[in-house]
């Protein structure tokens, strides 16, 4: 099985490594525009394996997309960061133009592959790939709700003082700092709801650690984080080529569900062989489908820019 990884950056990098460390795939193609970057990290997680001992074979490619030629999944993440003094609009266009040759020349190469994107801001480039690409909503999965639920986890295991591995969590809406929603009702440590076990200034607290988990991050690092994202995209990568059907929080195309259409957010979803499988209807209280409104209408205001762009 095997996966492209166009973007080498600290997220695209992790994520092959991840990949090849866990054997996932048994190809991966780091691609970069960025004159031997992929080649140098390809070859730095290659003389990883007589160590951690794995077989995945990591190639890396200076923009030659023929090498990402039958892959099965093509993760995208390809971008730039916001720069100081641009703005929103800027960046999306940058972006969005970024992702539109990616789609193409990946697509030519592998016109049966699954897309991920990563590359932020993530609910709008979805929409931007999907549209760009002309493929079935099944095809084009954003990857944003299973890095915030495993933060989300994170920060409940943290509070709790209980393993990790026994927490449950997701987080749904969009993949920003104001427009994701934790689910705190449907949290639990093995099965016990985190809100018979944490009073509710503490629930708080954790929602909007959760909310700014990605800007905390940044802080520390000076660039955004890496290891999460990383891993929670080889997670997705493996649902999809074990056809696994796990349910995970994904950014997809709505169609009428939870009361909306037309946009690219953050719902569970059935992920396997073919994508995108299910998306799961959760019975949110009214509170909650109200933030999930807000939610939208950020992204749709966003998703404005792409219009502009693309029209
Ligand atoms: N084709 C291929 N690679 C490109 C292109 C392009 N047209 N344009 C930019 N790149 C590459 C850059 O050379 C860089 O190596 O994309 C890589 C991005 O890597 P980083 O800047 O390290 O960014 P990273 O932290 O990996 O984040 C990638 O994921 O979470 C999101 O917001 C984040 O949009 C960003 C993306």
């Amino acid at each position: 099985m095997k996966v492209s990884v166009i973007g080498a950056g600290n997220v695209g990098a992790t994520c092959a490594e991840v990949m090849a460390n866990r054997q996932i795939a048994s190809q991966v193609v780091l691609l970069d525009i960025a004159e031997g970057l992929a080649e140098g990290k390809a070859m730095d997680i290659m003389q990883c394996a007589p160590n951690s001992k794995f077989d995945t074979v990591v190639k890396g490619s200076t923009n030659d997309y023929s090498t990402t030629a039958n892959s099965d999944v093509v993760v995208i993440t390809s971008g730039i960061p916001r720069k100081p003094g641009m703005t929103r609009e800027e960046l999306i266009g940058t972006n969005a133009g970024i992702v539109k040759s990616v789609i193409e020349n990946t697509l030519k190469y592998s016109p049966n592959a699954i897309f991920v994107i990563v590359t932020n801001p993530l609910d709008t480039m979805a929409l931007a790939a999907l549209k760009i690409s002309g493929l079935a909503k099944n095809r084009v999965i954003g990857m944003g709700g299973a890095l915030d639920s495993s933060r989300f986890k994170y920060f409940l295991s943290q509070k709790l003082n209980k393993p990790i591995l026994e927490i449950e969590g997701m987080v749904i809406g969009g993949h920003g700092d104001t427009t994701m929603l934790p689910l705190i009702n449907l949290a639990s440590y093995k099965g016990v709801p985190v809100t018979d076990l944490l009073t509710s200034e503490e629930q708080e607290e954790i929602i909007k650690s959760t909310m700014v988990g990605g800007a905390t991050l940044t802080k520390y690092l000076g660039t955004s984080a890496w290891y999460g994202p990383g891993a929670a995209v080889a997670n997705l990568v493996d649902s999809i080529l074990y056809d696994r059907k796990k349910m995970i929080p994904c950014s997809v195309l709505l169609e009428g569900e939870y009361g909306h259409q037309d946009l690219f957010i953050g719902v569970p979803c059935i992920i396997g062989k073919n994508g995108l499988e299910e998306i799961v209807e959760l019975k949110l209280n009214a509170s909650e489908q109200e933030k999930f409104n807000s939610s939208v209408e950020a992204i749709k205001e966003t998703n404005k820019e792409l219009t502009n762009i693309l029209g």
